[in-house]
């Protein structure tokens, strides 16, 4: 009896319509068109400006059109896992209210906090449901609103986010396509390279946390670059020589992209071409959790069925990993 695959068998996105661009940006804090297209290669980004909208909006947008496009009726959905940072509340789970939005009455949901890894972690665990052969319709989105806890002051932090979701469905596949391999990664000692200090059990939030602005971002940014360049590259190159991959077996890599030259980096690494490596950094920024199923979203009329994918995350945590897959369908 062959194994069960879990195979992406359709993809959700959405970004909000405002545009923030870098020539606005120019105006709000100290910095430049050119420096941030050297220096991280992002010309625009979309910012959710609508009040009363947060990220289980834009996660249920990406779900919903997911189940459009896949046919799928929103009862037959068993589980949803939603990848966030920036969950509308502290709790419930995000994912709770997106299944509400998106009318998802069968499914039980939660939230994985992985940062900018929310998705490959996200996926290898709707992958492992599908796997035990209980599940059969597992839907896994990255989302993040970053513009509600980016310091719009701190020109290091405010150039490289934006908000945006995606979201894929996870089915059974057992033709040798789906998600072939993983490896995932974490070291707790990253943290205070790059997190949010207040708001938390541990720095609850006062009029003090607020007055030193510690409900932002911060970053550290060389220290975090450099892991990111070691580490994204290292376990893109492991999952390819661990499959017997070489760069002319791989269809796209799809990267994090939280950094361009970092993105450059780990393409260089595995020796593929520019053309092999889904970039929308340019014009999304850094979506967190978000980035690699809105590469998804953007790229998949280019897939067939069979393609080699590998995606590749690195961020908050430190959190890292990749993923291998076999692409499951054609363009429709
Ligand atoms: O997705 C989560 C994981 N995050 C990442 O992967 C981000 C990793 N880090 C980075 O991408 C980069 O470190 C940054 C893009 C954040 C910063 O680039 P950098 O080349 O590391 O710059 P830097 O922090 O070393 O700063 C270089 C200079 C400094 O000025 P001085 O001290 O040399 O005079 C900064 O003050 O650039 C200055 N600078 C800016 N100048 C114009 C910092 N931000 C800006 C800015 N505009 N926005």
């Amino acid at each position: 009896m062959s194994r069960i695959t879990a195979a992406i068998t359709g993809v959700g996105g959405y970004v909000p319509s405002y545009i923030l661009n870098n020539e606005e940006l120019s105006r709000m804090v100290d910095t430049s068109d050119e420096w941030i297209m050297q220096r991280i290669g992002i010309k625009e980004r979309r910012i959710l400006k609508e009040k009363g909208r947060a990220t289980s909006y834009m996660a249920a947008k990406a779900v919903k059109e997911l189940l459009a496009k896949t046919a799928t009726d929103p009862l037959d959905v068993q589980l949803l896992i939603c990848c966030t940072v920036t969950p509308d509340m502290h709790f419930p789970a995000t994912a709770n209210i997106v299944s509400d939005k998106a009318g998802l009455a069968n499914a039980f949901s939660f939230d994985i906090g992985a940062a900018c890894s929310g998705f490959v972690f996200g996926l290898e665990t709707g992958r492992r449901y599908i796997e035990s052969g209980a599940y059969q319709k597992v839907i896994v989105a990255g989302a993040d609103m970053m513009s509600a806890i980016v310091d719009y002051e701190d020109r290091a932090t405010c150039p490289l986010f934006g908000d945006g979701a995606a979201a894929v469905l996870l089915e059974p596949a057992a033709d040798g396509i789906g998600i072939m391999d993983s490896i995932l990664a974490v070291d707790g000692s990253g943290a205070k390279h790059l997190h949010m200090h207040a708001g938390g059990s541990l720095h609850p939030p006062t009029h003090e946390t607020i007055d030193a602005r510690q409900h932002y971002i911060f970053q550290e940014g060389q220290a975090v670059f450099k892991m990111a360049v070691s580490k994204m590259a290292d376990v893109s190159v492991e999952i390819m020589e661990r499959n017997n991959l070489t760069h002319d077996d791989i269809k796209f890599l799809v990267p994090h992209q939280a950094n361009m030259r970092i993105i450059e980096a780990t393409a260089r690494r595995m020796e593929i071409n520019r053309d092999q490596v889904m970039i929308n950094i340019e014009k999304f920024g850094n979506t967190t959790a978000a980035t690699i199923p809105l590469c998804l979203w953007e790229y998949e009329k280019q897939l067939k069925k069979g393609d080699n994918i590998i995606l590749a995350s690195f961020g908050a945590g430190f959190t890292w990993g990749s993923i291998y897959l076999k692409w499951a369908y054609d363009p429709k």
